[in-house]
């Protein structure tokens, strides 16, 4: 019964709402910028390396001129997103939320750039879909766990083997690598300015008109 009184809600609420057409639209802010905004995502296993990999291709590319920004799971999980658990349920709450802020700022005619575990292909592709095939762009960043658990630069993992966090990634809740990624970057075998160099260079072919 309540479940139903809040679909009915919600299908009053969308029927009552009416976007307002921009004046400004993205195509005049990628002619202002000069730039064309792509969705940059970088998915992996915790440990994996994919903030240090965004924080240097962001850089690299701020560098050149362009203009980023950068979404991070810690960073967002500690303001838009801090309601949200690691249960399956929320983890594909998180994706939605990041894919529609990351669609904003699209919009915005931002090269975006997202470092999120995002352990699950539907949720990727469902972001894919959000945003439009040849604006997204998926990064692996392909580590072995044994590795990325040797790391533990934040200790999460000796924690989850304690049994102390729950539904941790690679642990007790799955990762489903992407089939057909943009780029895989290997962290365990190449070094990060290789890597960063590697993933600049293609991504700036695509920014740049
Ligand atoms: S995602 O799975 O929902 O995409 P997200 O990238 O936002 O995850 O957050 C992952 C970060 O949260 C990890 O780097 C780690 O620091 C921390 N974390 C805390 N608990 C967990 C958990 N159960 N599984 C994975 N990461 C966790």
């Amino acid at each position: 019964m309540a479940v139903e009184i809040v679909q009915e809600t919600r299908t009053r609420m969308n029927e009552n709402i009416h976007p307002t057409i921009f004046k400004i639209t993205q195509a005049a802010r990628i002619k202002s910028l000069g730039q064309r905004p792509i969705l940059v995502w970088f998915t992996g296993l915790s440990g994996s390396g994919k903030s240090t990999l965004a924080n240097g291709v962001e850089n690299a590319l701020h560098v050149q001129g362009i203009h980023t920004y950068l979404l991070d799971g810690d960073n967002i999980r500690t303001g838009l997103n801090k309601d949200l658990s690691f249960t399956d349920g929320d983890r594909v709450e998180n994706i939605r939320r990041i894919a529609e802020v990351s669609k904003l700022m699209l919009d915005a005619g931002l090269v975006v750039l997202s470092a999120f575990i995002s352990p699950f292909r539907e949720e990727r592709e469902m972001i894919r879909d959000l945003v439009g095939e040849a604006n997204f762009l998926e990064i692996f960043v392909d580590c072995p766990i044994k590795v990325c658990e040797e790391r533990d630069v934040k200790g999460l993992y000796q924690k989850a083997r304690q049994g102390l966090i729950k539904n941790f990634t690679g642990i007790d809740s799955p990762y489903q690598p992407p089939l057909k990624p943009f780029i895989t970057i290997k962290t365990a075998e190449e070094s990060l300015v290789d890597s960063i160099t590697k993933i600049t260079e293609l991504l700036a072919q695509k920014i740049n008109h």
